[in-house]
């Protein structure tokens, strides 16, 4: 990836001060969306960097839900929703999370996963890491195996990216 690539999606992103508590700084990406090119670009530079094999893409709601299928469709795997809990009409396992601003349960459904599966987990942004280590946790509760996460945006002064490093997973972000 170059630093134009990078650059190119930074502009498609916007901030929005405030929201949705004062002094956060809110990354919007629904403007990267809303661009053809971008959305390509975001999609296709994305799965440029999985080494794989995958063979299931664990999207996070809400954002995640967003690049997981079109990233499964090019590495040729299947899609893992976990979801805010209480959405998922199964039997479930969930986990607690603190984020930058708040707390919150993800869940996904208990035999959602082959043991020994290979996961890539997929979100639009990593701040402090809360919401992906809780979805580490929970896949690996499931029995499957989480080699590579990828995000859109990484927050680095939030430390995110590199706790998930510590957790033993190869991280991948498109813009700092
Ligand atoms: C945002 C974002 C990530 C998470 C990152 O989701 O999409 O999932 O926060 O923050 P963290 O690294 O500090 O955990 P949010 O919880 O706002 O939910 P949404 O996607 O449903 O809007
Ligand atoms: N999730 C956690 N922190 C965020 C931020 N600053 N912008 C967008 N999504 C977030």
């Amino acid at each position: 990836m170059t630093d134009d690539t990078a650059a190119r999606l930074a502009a498609l992103i916007r901030t929005i001060p405030d929201f949705p508590k004062p002094g956060i700084q809110f990354r919007d990406i629904t403007t990267l969306l809303l661009d053809p090119d971008g959305l390509r670009l975001a999609v296709e530079t994305m799965a440029a960097k999985i080494a794989g094999p995958i063979d299931l893409v664990a999207g996070i709601e809400a954002r995640g839900f967003v690049f997981a299928p079109a990233l499964a469709l090019r590495l040729g795997a299947g899609v893992l929703l976990i979801r805010k809990d209480g959405k998922l009409p199964g039997a479930t396992i969930a986990e607690d999370y603190a984020l930058e601003y708040g707390t919150d349960r993800i869940a996904m459904h208990a035999d959602a996963c082959a043991p020994g599966a290979r996961v890539l987990l997929v979100d639009d942004l990593i701040a402090t890491g809360g919401t992906a280590r809780a979805a580490v946790r929970l896949i690996r509760k499931a029995g499957a195996v989480v080699s590579e996460a990828a995000f859109v945006i990484d927050l680095p002064d939030l430390g995110g990216a590199a706790a998930l490093a510590g957790d033993g997973i190869a991280v991948h972000a498109l813009v700092a």
